[in-house]
């Protein structure tokens, strides 16, 4: 593997493996090393959200990158952590995906993974965590969920691998991560997303970011990763951080289910 020396840690419980491997990073770990648990206690979602981790019920994984990629260009990490989730998916789990901006996976338009990606400080330079959470089963979110989140177990009617899906996502992440180190590959990474997520163009959409709302039709993303949003009179938003919405479902963000 090029770029990726893959190791990993088991445990059988953390609070959450991303805060476990910041710890490690601060100690000086290195890239590639991965962190999975079979249940966390504080699991973490984006937006301080809790993202519900019970015992077995799904994948909890955290990777160290060091990228060397420029800073305004990291956002992309979570677009090459999606497209390995769904590679990873499609190849162990039997389920195809589609990506809702940023970073969610989605499964007949229900959450089935979301990734928690968060640059932090070490002694050997800045360095940043991804974290991703796959319900496996349906007992991996609360009951009150099942109308926005879906599960391995549900989307493809098998009982899912988690150690067939678990090497198949070390083995995609390590393939789109090189590709994103490579000259030219981050336009091939943002190609590829786009073609991979409905969100990516003509979606009807609403945004929200704290007090800000914004509707509009999804027209591309940038170069970072950046969503372009046609908000009518010929003005196109750049958004670089919020909750997007299908206009279409009425669905609101619980745990679980953030973006
Ligand atoms: C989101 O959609 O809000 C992101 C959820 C990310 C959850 C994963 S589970 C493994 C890792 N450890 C955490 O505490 N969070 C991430």
């Amino acid at each position: 593997m090029p770029f990726l020396k893959p190791k990993i840690l088991r445990f059988e419980s953390l609070p959450s493996t991303n805060t476990e491997l910041a710890r490690l990073a601060s100690e000086g770990a290195e890239e590639g090393l991965a962190i999975v648990a079979d249940e966390q206690t504080a699991g973490r979602g984006r937006l301080q959200r809790a993202w519900s981790s019970p015992k077995g019920a799904g994948l909890y994984f955290s990777i160290l990158l060091r990228p060397e990629i420029p800073i305004d260009h990291w956002p992309l990490l979570t677009f090459m952590a999606a497209l390995a989730v769904g590679d990873a998916l499609n190849e162990a789990g039997g389920v195809t995906t589609d990506i809702k901006w940023p970073n969610d996976l989605l499964s007949g338009e229900r959450k089935i993974c979301g990734i928690l990606a968060e640059a932090i400080e070490t002694p050997s330079g800045r360095a940043v965590i991804v974290g991703i959470g796959i319900n496996l089963t349906q007992a991996a979110f609360p009951a009150d969920l099942t109308d926005v989140a879906t599960s391995v177990s549900e989307a493809s009617g098998q009982e899912p691998e988690r150690e067939a899906i678990l090497a198949a996502l070390m083995r995609a992440l390590s393939r789109w991560y090189s590709l994103l180190n490579e000259p030219g590959g981050r336009e091939k990474i943002v190609a590829a997303w786009s073609g991979r997520s409905s969100y990516a163009l003509g979606k009807l959409v609403q945004v929200s970011n704290g007090d800000d709302v914004w509707e509009g039709t999804t027209c591309g993303v940038e170069h970072d990763g950046a969503l372009r949003l046609n908000t009518g009179n010929a003005e196109v938003k750049l958004v670089r951080a919020g909750d997007v919405y299908s206009i279409r479902s009425s669905n609101h963000p619980r745990i679980n289910e953030s973006v």
